[in-house]
């Protein structure tokens, strides 16, 4: 199962929904690896600069780089470069890390493997990390918010979550001819907490919405803003994070 270069192309159109909607990341990522803080480090696919955030606390040789211009318009404080995962726009062997948040999926996985391996030092680390469901559902929205979103799903349009689960993106690291050490995982508990016009947002800005023209945004996003309470919203999540570093 490959990406939709559609979809994943999709989220600039929803890059305000993205950065009021989507949950953040635990801090506990940045010490995963235990790269010194003056490592020099790269938040591949940063978007908004959601991880790129956590990152820059941690250390000081941070770069990003993230092929939407409306998402990377609104990352602030560090340098973000017009870039892909399949063309980097940095030199050989200059970094000692690449970080790359509920990404991974929407790669050409070979190819990006082969442009990660390219910029990483020898020995470098790589880490990739999703927030996942952790005891409830991703939205917590109401039954009728629900037949609502299904009226707007195109036929045959799958999620990229779906490519996620299939788990299909861990396989090129099973090669042994892979230039990585097979993957190891660990996980970080966090609770999402947010308003209902949060918990929209987050839901006009999954991939699947974001592809939509943008008057039938905002018409998906006031019916469910109609029928969605006003109050304070939880997710448990799990940031689920998988790593391994250069041969
Ligand atoms: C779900 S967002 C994740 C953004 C950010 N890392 C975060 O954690 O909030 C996926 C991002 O991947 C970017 N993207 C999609 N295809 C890409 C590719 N081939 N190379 C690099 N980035 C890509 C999209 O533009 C989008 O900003």
């Amino acid at each position: 199962m490959s990406a939709e270069p559609l979809l994943r192309l999709a989220f600039g159109n929803a890059a305000a929904d993205y950065e009021r909607g989507r949950p953040e990341w635990p801090d506990e990522i940045a010490t995963v690896g235990r790269l010194s803080p003056d490592a020099e480090v790269l938040d591949l696919a940063a978007g908004t600069g959601k991880l790129t955030r956590v990152l820059a606390r941690r250390f000081t040789h941070l770069v990003a780089v993230e092929p939407s211009a409306e998402m990377r318009a609104l990352i602030a404080g560090v340098q973000a470069l017009d870039g892909s995962a399949e063309s980097i726009p940095l030199a050989d062997s200059s970094l000692d890390g690449v970080f790359c948040a509920e990404a991974f999926h929407w790669f050409d996985w070979p190819r990006a493997l082969d442009e990660i391996a390219r910029v990483l030092r020898p020995g470098g680390l790589l880490v990739l990390c999703f927030n996942v469901p952790n005891g409830g559902d991703y939205l917590p929205l109401p039954e009728a918010a629900r037949e609502i979103i299904e009226r707007y799903r195109r036929l045959g349009v799958e999620p990229g979550g779906k490519i996620l689960e299939s788990g299909a993106w861990r396989e090129p690291f099973a090669d042994p001819a892979s230039p990585f050490e097979p993957l190891c995982e660990e996980s970080f508990e966090h609770v999402h907490v947010q308003d209902r016009d949060a918990l929209v947002a987050r839901t006009l800005s999954t991939s699947i919405f974001a592809v939509l023209p943008a008057k039938e945004r905002r018409t998906l996003g006031e019916e469910l803003r109609t029928v969605t309470a006003d109050g304070t919203y939880r997710t448990p999540l799990r940031a689920e994070v998988w790593w391994t570093r250069m041969r």
